[in-house]
């Protein structure tokens, strides 16, 4: 379900689909109360008028590496029982969608040609029941039945890219686009690095601690030789924050102190090296895999957001 990505509309079916499905619901029922979003809260978005009763984004963590590496946010949505939500779809993101309590249809199509797509959420129903999967701009709509919905929907870009387009209440022939959460609402917090720093020990696995633009802000503790690789696409920043580390290059070094920071550009070979360990901050592109172009066993597929 996870994995399909035809511009028909469709349902997916297959065993992988299901074990991830399975995986994914699992997740949400043992970690969800004390892994929720950042300060816990719920937002009710003013913008759902009497559509929804709540949302928020959950951080992907929760669902351990039962989520295909294409997932880059989720969210879980309380739908008013009786509401039809109005007709929305998302020009850059590819959704998945399942029922997590009490059913509903979530229609897709757009106006005048909806098609029904009935949804429930008892985890003995089969996957197509349960899941549905919305290309981007395919409209759909959430009518629910005489109790609150609850759905928990997975996008391919992050919360804050998410983009939903609406008809504009004007003119029927435009639409109106917004970003589904303002960035401030989940970001505007300030991050200490030494506390980030003290939640994690083991090495050679960053972990997110900021994103903006499509880039995120990493912090990696080092210690010993790294693997060679390069990045075809990707710069890299390095920024020593504690100790000291070595960057090498097949025809040279650079040590890197405290308070120093190099770009490492694409297409560079290049080693880190420390001596003793090193707490490093990374600037670079989301996309960037920590051994580039090699697979290892350092390779970190999905990295952890503390
Ligand atoms: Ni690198």
């Amino acid at each position: 379900m996870l994995a399909g990505s035809s511009y028909e509309f469709r349902r997916t079916r297959t065993a992988e689909s299901a074990r991830r499905l399975a995986s994914v619901t699992a997740g949400l029922r043992s970690n969800r109360s004390d892994r929720g979003a950042s300060d816990g809260k719920p937002r009710v978005g003013p913008d759902c008028g009497n559509r929804a009763i709540a949302w928020e984004p959950i951080p992907l963590s929760v669902f351990g590496e039962a989520l295909p590496v294409a997932i880059r946010s989720s969210w879980v949505f309380i739908l008013r029982a009786g509401a039809i939500t109005g007709a929305e779809r998302h020009p850059n993101s590819h959704q998945r969608m399942m029922s997590y309590r009490a059913t509903g249809d979530l229609q897709t199509g757009g106006e005048g040609k909806w098609q029904s797509n009935p949804l429930v959420s008892d985890p003995a129903a089969s996957m197509e029941k349960r899941w549905i999967s919305v290309p981007p701009n395919v409209w759909h709509q959430a009518a629910v039945s005489d109790r609150d919905w609850v759905v928990v929907s997975f996008h391919t870009v992050q919360a804050q890219e998410l983009i939903e387009e609406r008809p504009a209440a004007e003119d029927a022939g435009r639409t109106r686009q917004r970003h589904y959460v303002v960035a401030s609402a989940l970001s505007l917090e300030k991050v200490n690095l030494s506390e980030k720093l003290a939640q994690f020990s083991d090495r050679w696995n960053p972990k997110i601690v900021g994103e903006l633009n499509g880039q995120q802000v990493k912090l990696v503790k080092l210690q010993g030789p790294f693997v060679w690789h390069h990045h075809d696409q990707e710069d890299e920043l390095f920024l020593a924050v504690k100790g000291r580390f070595r960057m090498e290059f097949r025809d040279r070094h650079v040590w890197l102190e405290q308070d120093e920071f190099l770009i490492v550009p694409h297409g560079v070979e290049h080693r880190p090296v420390a001596d003793e360990e090193a707490h490093v901050l990374l600037f670079e592109p989301a996309s960037t895999l920590n051994t580039g172009n090699v697979k290892k066993e350092r390779t970190v597929e999905r990295l952890e957001t503390i």
